[in-house]
């Protein structure tokens, strides 16, 4: 590996280059590799010739220390280049399968799909499955996480790496987020990021959603090249970061219906092209009711194929671990319904008595499931009355609980069941 980083180890690269290079945000050899010769001179006001010439010597600085492969390279050499490149364990055994063993390095990784299908919860999940050791799956690394919906929740850090048997704090500490308040924001942060993924052997980065501000700045069809030009410069960048740091990228994407589909899925990714032509891999999720699907639709050498996954309080998780819950639930609510028989004989004196309410409404905070039940409960004496038991805390973490609290109330099952399936919270 090359130790010196510096610009001003390459020859001929003097001061007053090396300044002008900082200030216009290149700090390093790689960060010359990573902006390339065009937006080198376009950015320091260089020659483009001298552009070219300088992130030429960092190339060859580069192939010299090992960081990065020469033009020429055999098959052998790439073969064993790429049983270098690291891989980060999902945390669940289906999308290992699906990834071939985990999200890799050197690589960028798009999700998409539509609202509420996981994309979030998987790049939480992943910022704290990167840190894990090597042994467990992990690259015992840090992450970069730029947030441009304002979603990023350490509190679901928290529960993941509970769940995961890891110290929270630690993994919190390990996390940097970048809040990105507009596009061009958010393309800054990137080009600055260079020495903080030096510095903090960052493994990861996400860019979540790297599409939103994109879209909801550059509206209408007349302003359509510019925006993709735009975020074809993003994506471009995080992909030549990931590579030249050797790290994982994942970045998100909604999906939008397309009216001119009759076949098949009405639904495609809002980049468009630029998106797709620059990840290396693209992964589909899709909403069936509880569960998940993740459909690998786009890779230099995996199948297609699909994987059904659901979500948790350890973010992305297999389906028996899901089925695993709900039979704890199912006697959670063989409880909880002889706890509301007993309720019911209580009702006038405990809906009098006690505004329970409050206390059901905290405790949705952290489950959206509860959502549900707090709507319902607003209207019903009953519900008040049930949450005075002891049993009821119970209902708060499962969400069949709700159908059980809704069917006790005025509303017919298929109500409640209904709810469950749509999984519109
Ligand atoms: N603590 C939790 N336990 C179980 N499931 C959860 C938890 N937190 C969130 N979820 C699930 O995650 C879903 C939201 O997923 P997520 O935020 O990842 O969607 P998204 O794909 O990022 O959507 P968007 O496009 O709106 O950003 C919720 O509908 C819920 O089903
Ligand atoms: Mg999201």
């Amino acid at each position: 590996m090359v130790e010196d980083l510096r610009l001003d180890s390459l020859e001929g690269v003097g001061p007053v280059t090396t300044r002008k290079l900082s200030d216009a945000g290149v700090h390093n050899v790689m960060d010359l590799i990573v902006r390339g010769p065009v937006e080198i001179a376009s950015i320091t006001g260089m020659e483009k010739d001298t552009a070219e010439k300088i992130v030429e010597k960092a190339r060859q600085h580069l192939v010299e220390g090992g960081v990065i492969a020469s033009h020429f390279t055999s098959a052998t050499e790439i073969y064993k280049h790429r049983q270098s490149i690291g891989k980060i364990t999902t945390g669940t055994n289906c999308l290992d399968t699906l990834f071939d063993g985990g999200v890799e390095t050197q690589a960028l990784t798009e999700v998409y799909g539509e609202f509420g299908c996981g994309k979030t919860q998987f790049a939480h999940t992943m910022s704290v499955m990167v840190q894990k050791s090597k042994e467990e799956g992990g690259l015992d690394g840090s992450v970069l996480y730029i947030d441009t919906e304002n979603t990023f929740r350490p509190e679901r850090i928290v529960s993941i790496a509970k769940a995961h048997d890891m110290d929270p704090e630690k993994v919190l500490d390990r996390i940097i987020v970048a809040r990105a308040y507009n596009s061009s924001h958010q393309i800054l942060i990137l080009e600055e990021s260079g020495p903080v993924i030096e510095e903090n052997n960052v493994k990861l980065i996400v860019a979540d959603s790297a599409v939103g501000l994109f879209r909801a700045e550059y509206l209408g069809r007349g302003t359509l090249s510019v925006r993709q030009q735009k975020l074809n410069h993003f994506v471009h960048l995080l992909s030549r970061i990931a590579e030249t740091y050797n790290c994982a990228a994942i970045a998100t994407n909604q999906v939008m219906a397309s009216p001119d589909v009759f076949f098949g899925d009405p639904t495609r990714p809002i980049g468009g092209n630029v998106v797709a032509h620059t990840s290396t891999y693209r992964i589909y999720f899709k909403k069936s009711g509880k569960k998940r699907i993740a459909r690998m639709v786009d890779s230099p050498h995996h199948p297609e194929e699909e994987v059904i996954f659901a979500l948790g309080e350890a973010g992305v998780i297999d389906l028996e671990d899901a089925d695993k819950k709900t039979t704890k639930k199912a006697t959670i609510k063989k409880t909880t319904k002889k706890a509301t028989k007993k309720t019911k004989d209580l009702e006038v004196e405990s809906t009098v008595e006690t505004p329970e309410v409050e206390a059901t409404v905290e405790s949705t905070v952290e489950t959206p499931e509860v959502e549900a039940t707090v709507e319902s409960t607003v209207e019903t004496p009953e519900v008040e009355a049930t949450v005075e038991t002891p049993e009821v805390e119970a209902t708060v973490e499962t969400p069949e609980v709700e159908a059980t609290v809704e069917s006790t109330v005025e509303t017919p099952e298929v109500d409640a069941t209904a709810e469950i399936e749509t999984d519109d919270f």
